[in-house]
């Protein structure tokens, strides 16, 4: 089962998981549709059979042949024992659930509640999940907003223009501090780190007055310039999360109104989850899937699996849960050295 954003990545896992569990171990193996959804109001489609010859070509795929969803089982009173009594309906004995820290956090209640059988699997583009080096989907994301970030460079030069780039990350500046780092974004923004806009104007206009007039700035969406984040709608989602955007433009409007210079913004957004995983995410969400399935095997009920160094490791999913994982100020400060 998938839930939560899609990540490319989750295809891999899939395909791991079903061919070591049909091939090593001679097991029956299902794929549960639209996420948490799939055990709390399933719909005719949604136990689907996985045999190899079903997943032997979707490695390469983005998105999730299981399709996801953001629903939360603990939202409502009486849905979690839900959960866990179609669960027996189905038949399904053990649950490899793979998503982020909502879907997660989910599966270790329903561990700790009532006993279910099941092992996690990480996955985010934000990469903010604590006990894991890594997670798939974040270089793939991040090699995204890099490539975006150098397309926009070539423009905004000859335009002799600022460009604005908003970049997924909520509470964790990941994506944005990777991407800001491999396309050298003359600043970049984290939700970790407090916007000063003072030293933001000062870099345009020193870069100005030495002919650059013109520059790239990454920014998460999660940042706030007030005690509020910026946000497309104040609906929220199952987990509680604000549907967020906006920040780049509304920053856009600071910098040109400060500096002078014509300061245009570009939303990333879903481009980020898309498209085909890396060759990093392929081989992580391969190994995360064969390790999973060995987690099965050997009943590591409560487990989630992590990239430790260079090994797939097994950790209590408390661990994954508990803490976002943020980006440290040392690797902020790293990051600094190159403003301007
Ligand atoms: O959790 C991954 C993520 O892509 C975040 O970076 C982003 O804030 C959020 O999902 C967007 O979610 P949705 O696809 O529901 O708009």
């Amino acid at each position: 089962m998938t839930g939560g954003g899609d990540a490319p990545g989750l295809n891999g896992v899939i395909r791991a998981v079903t061919t070591k569990c049909v091939e090593d171990y001679g097991y029956e193996v299902v794929g549960l549709k639209r996420g948490w959804k799939s055990l709390l109001d399933p719909e005719p489609d949604t136990v689907m059979p996985l045999g190899v010859d079903d997943v032997r070509y979707i490695l390469q795929e983005g998105g999730t042949i299981l399709g996801s969803s953001r629903t939360n089982p603990y939202k409502n009173e009486g849905d979690a024992e839900k959960v866990v009594g179609q669960m027996e309906d189905f038949g399904v004995d053990a649950l490899v659930a793979i998503g982020g820290d909502d879907t997660l956090g989910v599966a270790k209640r329903l561990h700790d509640d009532f006993g279910v059988q099941v092992v996690g699997c990480p996955k985010t583009i934000d990469n903010d999940l604590s006990a894991t080096d890594t997670t798939f989907g974040y270089d793939t994301a991040v090699s995204i907003a890099t490539d975006a970030i150098d397309k926009l460079r070539t423009t905004a030069r000859s335009h002799e223009r600022v460009v604005v780039v908003e970049v997924m990350g909520r509470h964790a500046g990941w994506i944005t501090w990777g991407a800001g780092l491999a396309s050298a974004a003359n600043v970049t923004l984290i939700p970790e780190v407090e916007p000063d806009l003072d030293e933001i104007t000062r870099i345009f206009e020193e870069r100005a007055a030495k002919g650059e007039k013109w520059g790239l700035v990454a920014v998460s969406e999660g940042v706030t310039f007030s005690e509020d984040f910026v946000t497309q709608s104040g609906e929220k989602d199952e987990f509680g999360h604000v549907r967020l955007g906006g920040v780049a433009e509304g920053l856009a409007g600071e910098i040109e109104e400060r500096t002078g210079i014509e300061t245009r913004h570009v939303v990333l957004g879903h481009l980020q989850r898309g498209g085909t995983p890396t060759a990093f995410d392929r081989i992580l969400s391969t190994r995360y899937g064969l390790r999973a399935a060995e987690a099965v095997k050997s009943g590591e009920w409560g487990k989630m699996v992590a990239l430790r160094g260079n090994d797939i490791v097994t950790v209590d999913l408390s661990e994954a849960t508990d803490e976002t994982k943020t980006v440290p100020g040392d690797l902020y400060q790293d990051l600094r050295t190159f403003f301007g």
